[in-house]
């Protein structure tokens, strides 16, 4: 099934094609005087300029062409020259008809499949132990969610790997404050005898809450803690057992929490792999790389050199083992794609982290490159801007600390209960009910917010414009797609149902054009990994039903024929919707 941009394309490139131009030239887009037409061709310019003739005559030739041929012409209604040489088209209603009627057949709502699936990797979240997530986590979970149900969507395997940050030097910090903080508690870490291994139960959540900053900023000023603990670091790596021990614990406890949040923020991995997964796979690395002359000594250190002639401006070479003996953030994330190679054969792996880790991640794409351990252009960081506050900088509490992931849901289910009381929304619901559309909303105002940009760019957190039922944001769409529900309900009480699409007002004509152009709209964000395409397409979609509904009476429709064709035109959209809105990972509630 093509979408009616394609169909039309087809017909037009043949057309180029036999009138001996470029048949590339022959595409056809979405118009933008939606006045005049419904798509349009802007080939006949280039075709004119590469033929050094006039575009206007081009374009005659190829709207004569168009008419003569029976098959095309059953696909619109007019087609004229406008303006320096453009060809437009509008649709004839019996090929948008058919269109909505295998839109509505369709379970995936018009979105084609990719003609070769693939498997794929998406690593994203990057949470820490012990270190509570914050919003860079935020953008990476819901950019990454997304990107990941897109691409499954379109038919790759998809694999999503929280690449669980528990390998590094804040397993150290950790070890050393835990010992400090306990005597019972280092007793484990150093192999005691008569250690009391009951002492973990003690080692909980607030605890790590409140050991990792402490012992962080220790390490700051103090350069014998930040040796010890490097050193502690490099010993957990080599296996020593009591730390192990506090390790597993300290593990255990964060992912308990971490995966309560991704829960709530509807975040599913399907790999809740770790660094420390990576580390069978570094000896053999290590021997390899030495082995192919990659890794080199430097200052006690081993490292690859990855800087290139040419580079814009020269990029440090990745850290292997430290002069400690220990692992670094670049050695695990190298061991991890030989582990995935070994374990999934991805063709490719995409990394949905800050933009300001690009370097970090040319240093180990360069080096699995150099080392062969990935597929060619089988590694790509998908990059992205911060959150900022109102002055322009990442975002940060009030007291001018990072803020926890936690505290802003918080706030933002806050606010979301304060915005639907305000409107007048959810009074009939249940105590837990309305708890739930609450939460819903809230989740829907932190997404949309960040999916409706392009990932790459930054922007301003604003709860207040966020949560608003007004405008382009997620209440807005939840609130419509509720609104459709509710129809769709008093609908199915009094017994009506949809049929035989029919399309006869202008409001009808964009809603259909409208939901043809969600394949579109899922092509172009599964290409550039850029669910904003699917958030811009969720809020046309709203606005085109919101401009139906209020031109089309559906329940109360002239005749039955019109108010089944309205129904059906309803459920679909609601469909689609809400099919859109999942890929953006954002939940509908039945009622608000
Ligand atoms: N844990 C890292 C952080 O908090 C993010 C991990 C990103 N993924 C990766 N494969 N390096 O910054």
């Amino acid at each position: 099934m093509t979408d009616l941009k394609g169909a039309l394309s087809q017909a037009v490139s043949s057309v180029f094609e036999g009138l001996g131009l470029d048949a590339s030239l022959g595409r056809v887009g979405v118009s933008d005087r939606p006045d005049l037409a419904d798509f349009q061709c802007n080939g006949a310019l280039a075709a004119a300029k590469a033929a050094r003739r006039n575009p206007r005559e081009i374009a005659a030739e190829v709207i004569a062409a168009l008419n003569a041929d029976p098959k095309a012409s059953e696909l619109f209604s007019s087609v004229e020259v406008a303006g320096a040489g453009f060809v437009n088209l509008r649709l004839s209603d019996a090929a948008l008809t058919q269109r909505a009627t295998e839109i509505v057949a369709d379970p995936r709502l018009g979105a084609a499949l990719n003609e070769t699936p693939r498997r794929i990797i998406i690593d994203y979240g990057g949470p820490n132990v012990a270190k509570p997530m914050h919003v860079g986590h935020l953008r990476s979970s819901i950019i990454g969610e997304a990107i990941k149900r897109i691409y499954r969507f379109c038919g790759d395997t998809v694999w999503g790997d929280a690449h669980f940050g528990d390998w590094g030097f804040q397993m150290g910090l950790l070890i050393l404050a835990a010992g400090d903080e306990d005597p019972r508690l280092r007793a484990i870490g150093e192999g005691a005898a008569d250690a009391d291994l009951s002492a973990l139960a003690d080692l909980d959540l607030p605890l790590l809450d409140r050991l990792y900053p402490m012992a962080a900023a220790k390490a700051k000023e103090d350069t014998d803690y930040r040796d010890r603990a490097r050193k502690a670091t490099a010993e957990l790596q080599a296996g020593k057992e009591g730390y192990l021990t506090l390790w597993h614990r300290f593990v255990e406890v964060s992912r308990v929490a971490l995966r309560r949040e991704f829960d709530a923020m509807g975040v599913h991995f399907d790999l809740w792999n770790g660094e420390s997964d990576a580390d069978p796979f570094i000896p053999d690395m290590v021997t390899d790389l030495r082995a192919q002359g990659l890794l080199v000594e430097d200052q006690g250190a081993q490292i690859v050199r990855v800087a290139r002639e040419g580079d814009k401006r020269e990029l440090p070479p990745l850290l292997v083992i430290s002069s400690e003996g220990s692992a670094m953030y670049g050695t695990t994330d190298l061991a991890t794609i030989v582990g995935r190679r070994r374990d999934q054969d991805p063709h490719l792996m995409l990394y949905c982290v800050d933009q300001r880790q690009a370097d970090h991640f040319a240093q180990v794409f360069r080096a699995a490159e150099l080392a062969g351990y990935a597929p060619e252009g089988g590694l790509e960081h998908i990059g992205f801007g911060t959150m900022n506050g109102a002055d322009g900088k990442p975002f940060k509490t009030r007291a001018g600390g990072v803020l926890k992931l936690h505290d802003l849901i918080e706030m933002a289910r806050d606010k979301a209960r304060a915005r639907l009381k305000e409107a007048g929304l959810g009074a009939e619901l249940s105590p837990e009910a309305f708890e739930e559309t609450a939460h819903k909303v809230a989740i829907a105002a932190l997404k949309f917010a960040d999916l409706q940009n392009y990932r790459g760019t930054s922007y301003v957190f604003d709860l207040d414009r966020f949560t608003s039922f007004e405008g382009k944001t997620g209440p807005y769409l939840l609130y419509q797609a509720v609104r459709v529900k509710s129809l769709l309900r008093k609908a199915a009480d009094e017994g009506s149902v949809g049929g035989a699409v029919m399309i006869v007002e202008p409001a009808e004509r964009d809603l259909v054009l409208t939901l043809d152009a969600f394949n579109t709209a899922v092509a172009e964000a599964y290409d550039k990994k850029a669910p904003n395409f699917i958030a811009e397409h969720a809020y046309r979609l709203a606005q085109a039903f919101s401009k139906f509904y209020a031109a089309c009476p559906v329940l109360v429709a002239k005749d039955a024929a019109t108010k089944a064709s309205r129904l059906t035109l309803s459920a679909t959209a609601l469909r689609q919707l809400e099919m859109a809105l999942d890929l953006l990972g954002i939940e509908t509630p039945e009622r608000m």
